[in-house]
């Protein structure tokens, strides 16, 4: 063929960047001009939106996706949503593939009673408000004494560690003014994580459960009972390196705590429970009033049953960490209970259970929402794969100039922004890091901006002069 195959990725996560990356670098016999697309101007997904602010090296890799999309052969085109600002239809007119990288953004749904009331949340939007989203409300209800997170997976680690560490040593990280201002001001003093299963079931990573006993001024706190180990448990420990790191680490805290049960007085406590499954979120007018658990009991295989046995814990607020959801896609078919793209190995699959030409799916909306940055390596690789096994059927566009599709977003009127957009907003970022640095008790690299609106401005300022000049 004598042009290239034009692709469209939608998402410019690490799914969506690490795609148009591998596609790229491929070996192949045939040139590529790809289009990253995202709904915000800033990119990186749950990079920038997930990965807590606390974390600073993780937040790191942006750079080595900075490096990627620096080269110059990607084009960025932010502030472009799918299935709002461009359909199906269009892009196939466009590009003779489209990639799906949407990844995922909201919880996965816990149906139990009491669930809709005032202050349970979803971990998902305490996430997203801690990491500055521009889509959720600025305001957040730290008025609770004692707190419930539910799930024992890294994504309630976090929650759990921002909702104990002092605002204090929040101040350094990236969080806006409002998010320091509100943890400052959090009423919070005993935070309860619940594990349904036991210490050796636990999703945790070693560094990031290590990392709970670095924050200052909390107490950790066990509690003996729910040491319980069946035959699967002792096995996994004896043959898994992670599962006996993190058995080994907890029953050590188990016994530290034994040797010193006053602990030190810290000003709050983060208590680490098991085997205890969430039954109902009690209320009081509307509001969270309690937690009720029923406790449970391994069966030999390292899954729980019940006991009918059960407690009840008096906390204000619950945060449901029981993981992430994908959202449905606009015209692609979607599997409503793995909450991810039908695929095959990266294949869309049409209503006919066949493979769709030229759609494809990489990473959290094509797995589900499992897995590290890193891990969204292996899908990129798998996806390019069948685009290059397939490639000599797929120049189907009939319309693949470069600069068909904008000409299109600037007759609909999309305020869209490219790679430049996301540099001055980028850079915009590390000025305000810099100003409260000098102005400031701590050094910040950034502080974010989160307005939607303001992003826009920021990243659209230079090529809106430039069409005025
Ligand atoms: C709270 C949390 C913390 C995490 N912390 C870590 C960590 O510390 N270390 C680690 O290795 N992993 C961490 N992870 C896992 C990691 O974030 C994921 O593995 C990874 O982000 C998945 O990448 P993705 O590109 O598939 O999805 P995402 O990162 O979700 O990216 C999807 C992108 O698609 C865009 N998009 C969605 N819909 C549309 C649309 N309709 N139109 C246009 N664009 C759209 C989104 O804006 C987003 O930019 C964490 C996950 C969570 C939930
Ligand atoms: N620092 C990091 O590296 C980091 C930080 C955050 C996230 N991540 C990654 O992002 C991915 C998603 O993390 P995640 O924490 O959202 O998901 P996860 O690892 O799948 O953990 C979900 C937790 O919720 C529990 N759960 C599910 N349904 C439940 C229910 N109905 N009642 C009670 N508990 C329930 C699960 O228990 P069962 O095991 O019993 O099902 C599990 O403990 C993971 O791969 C994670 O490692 C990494």
């Amino acid at each position: 063929m004598h042009r290239p195959l034009r692709v469209a990725i939608i998402g410019a996560g690490p799914a969506g960047v690490y795609t148009a990356d591998s596609l790229q670098k491929a070996d192949i016999d045939f040139d590529v001009s790809i289009d990253l697309f995202d709904r915000y101007p800033a990119p990186f997904g749950l990079i920038r939106y997930g990965v807590a602010p606390d974390h600073p090296r993780i937040k790191g890799i942006i750079t080595a996706l900075h490096r990627v999309m620096d080269r110059g052969d990607i084009r960025f085109i932010g502030n472009v949503e799918y299935g709002t600002d461009i359909h199906l239809e269009e892009l196939r007119t466009f590009y003779d593939v489209v990639v799906f990288a949407t990844g995922a953004i909201k919880d996965a749904r816990l149906n139990i009673p009491g669930v809709e009331a005032e202050n349970s949340f979803g971990a998902a939007e305490f996430v997203s408000w801690y990491d500055g989203h521009p889509d959720v409300d600025r305001h957040w209800d730290l008025s609770a004494r004692e707190i419930a997170v539910i799930g024992n997976g890294n994504v309630a680690l976090d929650v759990a560690r921002v909702l104990a560490k002092p605002a204090s040593q929040m101040l350094e990280t990236e969080i806006p003014d409002n998010v320091y201002a509100g943890l400052k001001a959090s009423q919070a003093t005993d935070i309860h994580v619940f594990g349904r299963r036991g210490p050796a079931q636990v999703k945790f990573t070693p560094l990031e459960l290590r990392e709970l006993k670095s924050a200052e001024d909390v107490d950790i706190i066990l509690y003996e009972d729910d040491f319980e180990f069946d035959e699967a448990s002792e096995k996994a420990a004896a043959e898994v390196n992670q599962v006996r790191n993190m058995v080994n680490t907890l029953t050590n805290w188990l016994l530290e705590q034994d040797d010193n049960p006053e602990g030190t007085g810290a000003s709050r406590r983060l208590h680490l429970h098991f085997l205890e499954a969430p039954e109902e979120i009690l209320t009081d007018q509307g509001k969270v009033a309690g937690l009720r658990m029923q406790r449970m009991e391994l069966d030999g295989t390292g899954n729980v049953q019940g006991t009918g046995e059960m407690k009840m814990y008096p906390v204000q607020a619950v945060y449901r960490a029981i993981g992430y959801f994908g959202s449905a896609v606009p015209d692609i078919q979607f599997d409503e209970d793995r909450g991810t793209i039908r695929n095959a190995q990266g294949r869309v699959l049409g209503a006919d259970g066949k493979p769709v030409q030229g759609l494809y799916t990489s990473g959290w909306i094509k797995r589900g929402p499992v897995g590290l940055i890193g891990h969204t390596k292996g899908d990129a690789l798998e996806t390019i794969g069948h685009i290059i096994e397939d490639a000599e059927h797929l120049y189907t566009a009939e319309q693949p100039d470069e600069q068909a599709i904008l000409d299109l977003l600037d007759q609909r009127g999309v305020e869209y922004s490219d790679w430049n957009g996301w540099q001055e907003l980028d850079n915009y970022e590390m000025s305000l890091g810099e100003l409260e640095t000098q102005s400031g008790p701590v050094e910040r690299e950034r502080v974010k901006v989160v307005d939607r609106d303001e992003q826009i401005r920021i990243s659209r300022a230079k090529a809106r002069q430039a069409a005025h000049s």
